[in-house]
């Protein structure tokens, strides 16, 4: 079956509550994994100075309606479509919804990485995805590596 991968960016509208941003990011993610494992998109979620930049992978009408919902939530605003292409394989095959979010120091490796992705977004969005695929397989952390399995890893 043919797959498309999705690549969007938006603006987040959150705001710090009971749940500081960044929790709030998690929580997006953990429930967006669950349903994505239910219909078979698999993806990235990467958070960074308040801007989404999604992937999604899956068959042509799955990724076109869960992104239609995407585009209809409220958590963020400006959406974006970068890229939407057919590939023969997926490339987060494993991962429901990875995510990759900003952390609080911002002097970390990974956040510079993924701040200069986003100017690499408007450039060659394939070549962003890469680097994206590349930062996640260079972390440990990851909670939400291989699918399922998230709940071994400690923390
Ligand atoms: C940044 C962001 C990313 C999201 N990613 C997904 C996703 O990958 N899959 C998904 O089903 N929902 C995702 N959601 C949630 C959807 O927008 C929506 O709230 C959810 O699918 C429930 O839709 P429904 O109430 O129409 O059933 C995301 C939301 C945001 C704000």
């Amino acid at each position: 079956m043919p797959i498309r991968r999705l690549l969007y960016t938006s603006e987040s509208r959150l705001k710090p509550a009971a749940l500081t941003v960044e929790q709030q990011v998690a929580a997006i993610a953990r429930q967006a994994a669950a349903r994505n494992s239910e219909v078979g998109i698999t993806g990235l979620l990467v958070f960074v100075e308040g801007q989404f930049i999604q992937i999604l992978e899956g068959d042509s009408d799955t990724v076109e309606a869960t992104f239609e919902r995407i585009c209809c939530d409220f958590r963020h605003a400006q959406v974006k479509l970068v890229d939407l292409v057919a590939v023969k394989e997926r490339l987060f095959d494993g991962w429901d919804l990875a995510l990759m979010c900003e952390g609080e120091d911002s002097g970390s490796p990974l956040d510079e990485d993924l701040r200069n992705v986003r100017y690499l977004l408007g450039i060659n969005a394939r070549v962003a995805v890469e680097r994206m695929h590349e930062y996640l397989l260079g972390r440990s952390d990851m909670p939400f590596t291989p699918a399922g399995q998230g709940e071994q890893l400690p923390g």
